[in-house]
C-alpha cells in the first residue's frame, strides 16, 4: 500500500515526503511542477536512499490522475498540490479557483473510484480570516479575506459534506500556520519560482543580495513593535505533524487540527534572529499595510498536541540558520 503525495516536490511537501520515506511508508509523488523542480525527486532519494515512484502531472487532467490511482495501490492521500500566492490569487481568482478547487474534486472522484478513502489536506490558518482573539482554537469562526484563502474554506466545505454523504472517508484538515526553514542537509527548502510571496524566502534573498531590500508592511499594527506578528513552524516540525496526523485517519469523519506552535513572532522579532544567527544584515523599508493582513495570527495548538501526540520542536534560531543554509546551497 502507498501514500500518494500530490504536490510532493513543493516545499512542504519534500520535507514530508522524507518524513515518511524514513518511517518505513512507501509513497508515490504526483505534481506538475509549476512550483517546483525534479530535480527536488533527487534530493529525496539522496536523503533517504530510496526514490519514490514520480509522475509530472496535473491534478486538472483527470486522465493523468486515474492513471496514477490505476497504476500504483494507494490507500491514503496527502494532499499538498495547489496555488498558494495571496496576492496573484486577487489578480487571478478564475485560475485560483480552477486549480484548487478543480484539482481537489478530480482528486476525489479518482480517490472514490479506486476505494481510496483516506486524506489529509493542507488547508492553513488564512481560514480564519481576521480571528477576534488569539491564540486561535480550531473552532473559531471562518471566514477569509482573499480568493486563496477562499479556495481553502471551499475545500474544507467540500470534504465535510463528502464525509457525510460517505462514511468511508476519514480526512484530516491540518490548518498551517507559518511555514520556514529547510532540511538541515541543505538539500530542499523554500525555493519559489519568481519573487517569493512569504516572508523567509524573500529575506534569504536579500540576504544573498538578489533582492536589494525586503519590504516590511505596516509598523503600526497593535503589536509590540508595530509589525505584524505570526507563528513561524519549521517545516520540519509541520512535515512530522503529517506522520502524526495519520492516527486520526483510524477514525471515520473529518478532524481538523491547527499545526503551530502558539508562539507569535513579529516581523522584525525574524528579521534580528536572522541577522544574528546567520551574521548577515537584512536591509528593509517601511512600506504601506497590505490589504487583508492582520495584526496577530498565532495558534493554540494544543488539540494536536493532546490527540495525536504531535507538538513543534524546532526554534526560531534553527528555522533562521536552516533556511540560510539551503539559500547558500542553491
Ligand atoms: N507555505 C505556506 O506558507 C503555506 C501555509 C498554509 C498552507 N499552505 C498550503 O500547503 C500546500 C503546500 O504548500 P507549499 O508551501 O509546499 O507550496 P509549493 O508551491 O511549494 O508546493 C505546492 C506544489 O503543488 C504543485 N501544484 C500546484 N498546482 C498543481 C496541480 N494542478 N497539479 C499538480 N501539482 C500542482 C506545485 O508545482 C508545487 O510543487 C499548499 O496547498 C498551500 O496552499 C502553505
Amino acid at each position: 500500500m502507498a501514500v500518494l503525495v500530490t504536490g510532493g516536490t513543493g516545499y512542504i511537501g519534500s520535507h514530508t515526503c522524507v518524513e515518511f520515506i524514513q518511517k518505513g511508508q512507501e509513497l508515490v509523488i504526483l505534481d506538475n511542477l509549476c512550483n517546483s523542480k525534479a530535480e527536488v525527486v533527487d534530493h529525496i532519494e539522496t536523503l533517504t536512499g530510496i526514490r519514490p515512484r514520480f509522475y509530472k502531472a496535473d491534478l486538472l487532467d483527470i486522465d493523468a490522475v486515474k492513471k496514477v490511482f490505476d497504476e500504483n495501490d494507494i490507500d491514503t492521500v496527502i494532499h499538498f498540490a495547489g496555488l498558494k500566492a495571496v496576492g496573484e490569487s486577487v489578480a487571478k481568482p478564475l485560475e485560483y479557483y480552477t486549480n484548487n478547487i478543480v484539482g481537489t474534486l478530480n482528486l476525489l472522484s479518482e480517490m472514490r473510484k479506486h476505494n481510496c478513502f483516506n486524506l489529509i489536506f493542507s488547508s492553513s490558518a488564512t481560514v480564519y480570516g481576521k480571528p477576534k482573539t488569539v491564540p486561535i482554537k480550531e473552532d473559531f469562526e471562518l471566514t477569509t479575506t482573499n480568493p486563496y484563502g477562499t479556495t481553502k474554506l471551499y475545500i474544507e466545505q467540500i470534504l465535510k459534506d463528502l464525509c457525510v454523504s460517505d462514511n468511508r472517508f476519514s480526512v484530516v484538515l491540518l490548518r498551517y500556520f507559518n511555514p520556514i526553514g529547510a532540511h538541515e542537509s541543505g538539500l530542499l527548502g523554500d525555493n519559489p519560482n519568481g519573487i517569493p510571496n512569504n516572508l523567509m524566502p524573500y529575506v534569504t534573498r536579500v540576504a544573498k543580495g538578489i533582492l536589494p531590500h525586503l519590504n516590511v508592511f505596516g509598523n503600526d499594527y497593535d503589536t509590540p513593535d508595530g509589525t505584524g506578528v505570526r507563528d513561524y513552524i519549521h517545516v520540519l516540525d509541520l512535515a512530522s505533524g503529517h506522520y502524526a496526523a495519520l492516527k486520526a485517519l483510524s477514525e471515520r469523519g473529518v478532524h481538523i487540527y491547527n499545526l503551530g506552535t502558539g508562539n507569535g513572532y513579529s516581523v522584525l522579532d525574524i528579521i534580528n534572529a536572522f541577522e544574528r544567527v546567520n551574521d548577515v544584515k537584512i536591509p528593509y523599508q517601511i512600506a504601506e499595510r497590505r490589504p487583508g493582513d492582520i495584526a496577530e495570527c498565532y495558534a493554540d495548538a494544543s488539540k494536536a498536541e493532546f490527540e495525536l501526540g504531535w507538538k513543534a520542536i524546532r526554534s526560531l534560531d534553527d528555522m533562521c540558520a536552516s533556511a540560510w543554509n539551503f539559500e547558500k546551497n542553491l
